[in-house]
């Protein structure tokens, strides 16, 4: 006997991994709006427990204490595409996980394995419990959060184009010369491809997409199609 439950298209696990610049937000909260789908934007999270590392005093080059504190604050992470939100203790932290002095330390937090397991763990639970499915963005999702996600994209596009994207991202707030955008993007992506616990890569079952040449639209284009060849295949 045919059910409602049975009809409804089945929850639907998106990874989409790749290094920044690369239209990875802007794709991923545009796909799930489209499929009505969750939105969890893991970086935001990594940003969260760095400033909170910074603002309590903790020095996140010393991978001792980060590991020791990295279970004490509290993320919360909204997963509406519509309406993304974070906070850190009750505290809404979405403008300063944004500021030059979170990015330039993120890496640094982020290589610590401790922080990781915390972080991983949040990121399965949120993933686990939401209800239609979601979309997932990031730098480990397909190889270590969701290995069993329906779909993995990993979106690339050459090293002008995402500092160009990222410089027009930051125009008016904290944006310097096209170059120094570019080196700090490629001193990011060697400190995130070069950690030990769960460094950005490509898994092997994922569907990669340059997106140099494309408009937004295009690749949005292009994932809500891979999401649904798949869920027509399931
Ligand atoms: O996506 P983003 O640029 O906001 O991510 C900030 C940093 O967080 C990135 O430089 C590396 C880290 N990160 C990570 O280690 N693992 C993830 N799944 C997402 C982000």
């Amino acid at each position: 006997m045919e059910t409602a439950a049975r009809t409804a298209p089945a929850a639907v696990i998106v990874a989409i991994d790749g290094p920044a610049g690369t239209g990875k937000s802007s794709t991923s909260k545009a796909v799930a709006a489209k499929l009505g789908l969750g939105y969890l934007d893991t970086g935001a999270q990594y940003r969260a427990i760095t400033w909170w590392m910074v603002a309590n005093g903790i020095d996140v080059e010393d991978a001792v204490a980060v590991a020791d504190a990295a279970g004490k604050p509290a993320i919360v992470s909204g997963t509406d595409p519509a309406n993304p939100t974070i906070t850190v203790d009750g505290t809404d932290v979405s403008g300063p996980i944004r500021t030059q002095e979170v990015t330039s330390r993120v890496s640094a937090v982020s290589a610590v394995p401790e922080v990781r397991t915390v972080i991983t763990e949040l990121q399965r639970t949120i993933a686990a419990e939401a209800p239609r499915g979601i979309v997932v963005e990031g730098r480990d999702i397909g190889t270590t959060v969701l290995p069993d996600a329906d779909l993995k994209v990993f979106l690339t596009a050459s090293p002008e184009v995402r500092a160009a994207r990222r410089s027009g991202e930051l125009k008016g707030k904290e944006a310097g010369d096209l170059a120094s955008t570019q080196a700090a993007l490629a001193k990011r992506d060697a400190l995130d491809s070069g950690r030990k616990t769960s460094p950005l890569a490509k898994a092997d079952d994922a569907v990669e997409v340059d997106t140099s040449e494309l408009t937004l639209d295009q690749v949005i284009e292009c994932v809500v199609t891979l999401v649904e060849e798949k869920r027509t295949v399931a």
